[in-house]
């Protein structure tokens, strides 16, 4: 394999540059999976402190970790019952305080999640809303009526109305255990602010945006109609919803430093998704349009076109990201007759060819890194971690299987805990041999992160070089296509760096260079080979 040794010298991450956040490779650790330090089978902070040398090896620029709070897990933490505490599982506050020093000492910022749609209905408020009882000022912090005034769907399929004792009914665009706040409220605008300041006074250096586009609801609660213009939506995208970021960003710029806000934003629409980045609203979003378009030349030409496109009048850095927590894991995917991505689509059963899978995630790896804006790593994914399929149906967790009565298979699969070392369960993900909240499967033996160190030839290996062979070449965010050949996505960015990768069922004629740097694939009699990516340097 022709790999670039990791540059041993490459510079070290910047933690004072106030403009780091537009190229920076982030981290997502899902921290039930990443790493369990007190050996009770559920990943915490100590698990995770313990291997800062793992991530700062890897080189990212920063970790986003989803929800750490408190929660019954009812939705794996986005149902948060104390905004300003550590789940018990996970650690305890003071923890946090050092692992965000501890990071951040390596050159690494922490992004926390954010989860302003809902609370959890173990949160004080929604406990005191109950015990209120019907029209009082308790209540008004949500959506209690007294019949409900539409059939909206949740979006974990089912209803969004859940009826209580007394007899009336609160709004929940996802479980029962979700209900959604009223952001019509002041006290919910106030309380949201707090929270931002007391995680920015702990030193995090931004924060991602659950279910961003949601918040706020056409006061009357109407139907949805299908036949609605933009901005009319009565529960999504609505444009008063873009008032709560701008107050969000006068935060985030009272503080030193750049603290980043990151939209989690579904929007077809890239002009109303770009709308979230206008320069006194978010930093970033999720480019999720890249994610779910199929392994083909010219849907991803189209892709990346289009979100340039839409990012440039704003001026925001697009990201680019191939899974997350909630979607089916890339190499699966990749490997897939259809190898786009939409809830709505998954099954059990799909067939998947995960070599090809590998190969072309491999490919899509130095792709992703090598356009202009941030780079989003999903935990395991450095690992080439497939999805688990086959989990028995007693230790599944997630809603959005139970709510679809199990056609749906859920997000467990792609939230199966590490492999760090060894040949068997738990692969040193616990320091004991206490099986993982999740089980792993008994094949990974070739993916732990100690058998992947190893192998210059792994997806680990990988990474590791390109992270930061991407470091050293990280020039202007210019972008210029070469050539137009729908099923050869090539260019090349600011500083003479190209990328070229083969979408097309025959090797490749590398484009002139000056030296070549990095391949996913092994080059065959100088050519590049099918679902492959080789990075240049342009001949000058
Ligand atoms: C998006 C999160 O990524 C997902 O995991 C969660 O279930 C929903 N928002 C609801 O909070």
């Amino acid at each position: 394999m022709d790999l670039a040794p990791a540059t041993a010298d490459a510079p070290a991450p910047s933690t004072t540059d106030p403009l780091w956040w537009r190229s920076a490779v982030i981290y997502q650790l899902y921290i039930r999976s990443f790493a369990d330090g007190d050996g009770d089978g559920t990943g915490d902070l100590a698990g995770v402190r313990a291997h800062l040398d793992y991530l700062k090896q890897l080189g990212v620029d920063a970790l986003w970790f989803t929800p750490w709070y408190a929660s019954p897990l009812a939705d794996g933490g986005y149902d948060v019952s104390d905004y300003r505490s550590i789940h018990p599982a996970f650690g305890e506050l003071a923890e946090a305080e050092a692992l965000i020093r501890e990071a951040l000492a390596l050159g690494i910022r922490t992004i926390i999640d954010v989860v302003p749609n809902h609370v959890s209905n173990e949160h004080e408020w929604f406990a005191a809303a109950l015990a209120a009882g019907r029209g009082s000022p308790g209540r008004e912090r949500f959506w209690f009526v007294d019949t409900p005034p539409n059939n909206w769907v949740s979006n974990f399929q089912g209803g969004t109305w859940t009826q209580v004792d007394d007899g009336q009914w609160y709004l929940h665009l996802f479980t029962p255990e979700q209900p959604d706040l009223n952001w019509n409220h002041p006290d919910v605008r106030r309380e949201h602010e707090d929270v931002l300041r007391f995680w920015f006074d702990r030193g995090v250096a931004g924060v991602r945006i659950d279910s961003a586009a949601l918040l706020v609801k056409h006061p009357a609660l109407p139907e949805v109609t299908g036949q609605e213009g933009p901005g009319e939506h009565p529960n999504t995208d609505r444009d008063e919803v873009h008032d709560i970021y701008r107050s969000w960003r006068a935060v985030a710029d009272s503080y030193p430093g750049t603290r980043v806000l990151v939209g989690e934003v579904w929007m077809p629409d890239p002009v109303r998704f770009t709308n979230y980045l206008r320069a006194d609203e978010m930093h970033t979003a999720f480019n999720f349009d890249f994610m779910t378009r199929p392994w083909r030349g010219s849907e991803l030409r189209e892709s990346i076109d289009s979100m340039l496109a839409a990012h440039a009048p704003v001026g925001a850095p697009s990201t680019w990201v191939l899974s997350n927590h909630d979607v089916t894991r890339t190499v699966t995917r990749y490997g897939r007759e259809d190898s786009s991505f939409a809830f709505a689509a998954k099954r059990f059963g799909t067939p998947t060819d995960l070599e090809l899978g590998t190969r072309r995630a491999r490919a899509a790896a130095l792709l992703s890194a090598a356009l202009p804006g941030s780079l989003y790593i999903y935990q395991g994914d450095e690992l080439g971690l497939p999805e688990v399929e086959d989990l028995p149906h007693s230790a599944r967790q997630d809603p959005m299987h139970f709510r679809s009565n199990g056609v749906d298979p859920g997000r467990d699969g792609c939230r199966v805990p590490l492999p760090w070392a060894g040949t068997l369960p738990p692969y040193g993900f616990s320091p004991s041999t206490e099986q993982p909240w999740l089980p792993q499967p008994t094949d990974w033996a070739l993916y732990t992160v100690e058998a992947e160190a190893a192998d210059p030839a792994s997806m680990l290996s990988l990474y590791r070089s390109a992270l930061a062979l991407r470091r050293t070449l990280q020039g202007d965010e210019s972008f210029t296509w070469l050539g137009s050949d729908p099923d050869v996505l090539c260019f090349a960015r600011g500083g003479g760096f190209v990328s070229v990768t083969n979408l097309s069922d025959r090797p490749i004629d590398l484009p002139e260079h000056e030296e070549f740097l990095l391949s996913s694939a092994d080059l065959v009699a100088g050519q590049l080979p099918p679902d492959a990516t080789a990075w240049l340097t342009a001949q000058h």
